[in-house]
């Protein structure tokens, strides 16, 4: 598994500990994705933001294999939110696509985003309001012309809160 650099942590207002992670290469976003995979639950959601390209897909296929759920799992452009059995069914959703808030509905998103499975969704800020306050949100930032991707966790309750802070301690250990 390729190293993954270590965490810088970074005490925010209230209670929230935001915490940023640097790769170097897709291999380390999806490592770290697994490793994050194996940590969250049925129920649980992923929030993914960012530009084009910055890596949402590949951070989102680690996530999934380490949930254990079976096939490759390709950015969805076609479809909003495909599904994938495992351990645990983990729902891929791309809303990069979306462009009138009805279609949401349409979509079902609420009762997936209140159901059993563990939601992925790219571009998480068109969900809007639909986003339970509980959720850990991930921002991926890039530089063009360099493969070096710092993503910021940003965990909206307690559960999330324990996840961000394991994946940080281990990447701090293994540095
Ligand atoms: N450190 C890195 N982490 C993740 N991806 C990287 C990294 N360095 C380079 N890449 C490359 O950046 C691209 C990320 O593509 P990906 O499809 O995951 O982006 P995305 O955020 O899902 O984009 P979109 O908004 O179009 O869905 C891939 O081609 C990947 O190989
Ligand atoms: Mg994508």
């Amino acid at each position: 598994m390729p190293e993954v650099p270590g965490p810088r942590p970074e005490p925010r207002a209230g209670n929230i500990s935001q915490v940023r992670i640097d790769t170097s290469s897709p291999e380390q976003t999806e490592a770290l994705g697994r490793r994050l995979g194996q940590l969250l639950q049925a129920g649980d959601i992923v929030a993914l933001s960012g530009d084009l390209g910055a890596g949402k897909t590949v951070l989102a296929r680690g996530i999934a294999e380490g949930a254990g759920a079976a096939g490759y799992i390709a950015s969805p452009t076609f479809t909003f939110i495909r599904a994938y059995r495992g351990a645990v069914t983990v729902y891929h959703v791309d809303l990069y696509r979306l462009d009138r808030p009805q279609q949401l509905e349409d979509l079902g998103l609420d009762e997936l985003l209140d159901g059993t499975g563990l939601v992925v969704l790219e571009w998480a800020e068109k969900a809007g309001p639909l986003l339970p306050a509980e959720h850990l949100w991930i921002t991926i930032r890039f530089r063009n012309g360099d493969d070096t991707r710092t993503l910021e966790f940003l965990p909206r309750g307690p559960r999330y809160t324990d996840v961000v802070q394991t994946v940080a301690r281990e990447c701090a250990s293994s540095r």
